[in-house]
């Protein structure tokens, strides 16, 4: 039999120490907000609801999230007042099913891992497991006090423990995996009789404790994965472990950083082997790259598909475009959204092209745009090219047959044709389509004037 799995995301803190009009749970980490990489990872579990109770901002959270994850099952949960972590679960119970379980979890505490989550799911065999970790400075963090058998009897909070308890380093991750009719049971129970007045989900630990029930503590893979964020400083300092991580994954399987401590990934980064990246390289979103792809300095690469044996030059930035194998890129070439670059093409230097195939072999080396274009294979084009493609009103079509050759600082008005095998040649407008074999001019012809006698200055 399988029971329901919610998610409880507690998401009211308002985060004051983040000096921020934006809600904390909205900053971003890698690229996405720490709320939004929670929701990623409930993603991979199978979660029948998501409940985020929300406090301060809470339009700004519903708007951003709603837009972005119009695919989960979200279920809001104001919370006006933030009167501690128990209440806030309490608000939730109108929402929650009687029975199956429910994850809690943090909108603060991103980088929690689906592995993790999984296995304190599995770990709930009595009705509550929860996740812990041993550290050496557990300072303001609630202590896990455990009888002589080892086995759980409370969570104390920092300002509410001994000195004996202050000495425990068992510390509280505030994650736990509960049966939903003990939340139920046990949260409309809770008081606020502590040293802080808050009404603290950690006393449902003792409550379950004294109804005979054992509850399971499992630990982390990484403890960054428990790590919650309060300020930029230990934002910053999690958004490095979390890098250091991605790399160190991505060495495993064959790719070579320069300096692994000078490179953002800020999404999804799959890579085959023999791969370099050079230094201030950024990935963001999903990027793939294929064997002996070869990055230089400075690159900023988008949701794209580089191929195999790619070389990017210093300073490109490629968004949304997908690349063949063996194209040489760059330097200072601009990518744009829906940019296809087949086999073997070459990009040079300042050359922006956007929603344009290039085909196999074709070159555009230098100081070209190449806009709303389909250009065939093993076609030139010449340094300063550009696609008229825009009258100020409507995009318009470039067709550039496949041997076609554009002489340099051409314009080609859109609509326009140019055939198989065409010459253009240099320095034309060319405004009506070409033939195929054909050579277009589209310039004014050359005059010459012999033994010109320069302009003498005037005397006065
Ligand atoms: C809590 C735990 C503590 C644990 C620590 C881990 C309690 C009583 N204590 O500490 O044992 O070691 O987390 O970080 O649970 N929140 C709300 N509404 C509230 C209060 C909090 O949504 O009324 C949210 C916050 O936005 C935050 C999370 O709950 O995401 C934890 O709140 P926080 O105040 O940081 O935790 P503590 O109570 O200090
Ligand atoms: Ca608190």
């Amino acid at each position: 039999m399988t029971t329901s799995l919610s998610v409880i995301i507690l998401a009211a803190g308002k985060g004051t120490r983040m000096q921020s009009a934006k809600p904390k749970v909205l900053q971003t980490l890698a690229g996405k907000s720490l709320l939004g990489h929670v929701l990623d990872t409930c993603h991979h579990l199978t979660v029948d609801d998501t409940i985020i109770v929300y406090g301060f901002g809470g339009e700004q959270v519903q708007t951003a999230i709603t837009n972005q994850y119009a695919h989960l099952p979200i279920t809001w949960v104001a919370q006006t007042e933030q009167l501690g972590t128990g209440h806030a679960v309490k608000v939730a119970l109108a929402q929650l099913p009687k029975d199956g379980q429910s994850l809690i979890l943090y909108g603060d505490v991103p980088l929690v891992s689906p592995h993790t989550l999984a296995n304190l799911q599995t770990a709930n065999t009595d009705g509550m497991s929860m996740l812990t970790l041993t550290i050496n400075n557990p300072f303001g963090l609630g202590r896990i006090k455990r009888n002589e058998n080892g086995k759980i009897e409370a969570i104390v909070e920092q300002k509410d423990a001994s000195d004996n308890e202050q000495q425990i380093k068992e510390i509280n991750s505030g994650i736990y995996c509960v049966d939903n009719a003990l939340l139920h049971k046990y949260l409309p129970e809770l008081s606020n009789d502590n040293a802080q007045q808050e009404y603290y989900l950690t006393d449902i630990v003792k409550m379950a404790v004294a109804d005979g029930i054992t509850i399971t503590a499992i630990e982390p893979e990484h403890a960054f994965e428990i790590e919650g964020v309060n300020n930029r400083q230990q934002l910053a300092s999690l958004e490095r472990t979390w890098q250091s991580k991605i790399v160190q994954d991505l060495q495993i399987a064959g790719v070579q950083f320069a300096d692994p401590t000078r490179v953002d990934i800020r999404g999804t980064l799959t890579a085959g082997q023999d791969v370099f990246v050079d230094v201030g390289v950024v990935f963001e979103g999903d990027c793939t790259l294929g064997d002996n792809v070869y990055i230089e300095a400075g690159c900023i690469i988008k949701n794209s598909n580089i191929g195999n044996a790619c070389h990017l030059k210093p300073y490109c930035v490629v968004d949304h475009a997908t690349i063949g194998a063996g194209v040489d890129i760059g330097p200072f070439a601009n990518l744009r959204p829906d940019t296809v670059l087949s086999d073997n093409s070459k990009v040079g230097n300042f050359v922006e092209i956007k929603k344009s195939t290039i085909g196999n072999g074709s070159k555009v080396n230098h100081l070209s745009y190449v806009g709303d274009a389909t250009v065939g294979n093993n076609v030139n084009i010449g340094a300063g090219v550009i696609t008229c493609n825009y009258d100020g009103v409507n995009k318009s079509q470039t067709v550039i047959k496949d041997n076609a050759f554009v002489g340099s600082n051409c314009s080609l008005v859109a609509p326009v044709t140019i055939g198989d095998t065409a010459i253009i040649a240099a320095g034309s407008v060319i405004t009506q389509n070409v033939d195929a074999n054909a050579l277009a001019l589209g310039r004014a012809r050359q005059v010459q004037k012999p033994n010109f006698q320069r302009p003498t200055k005037k005397l006065k």
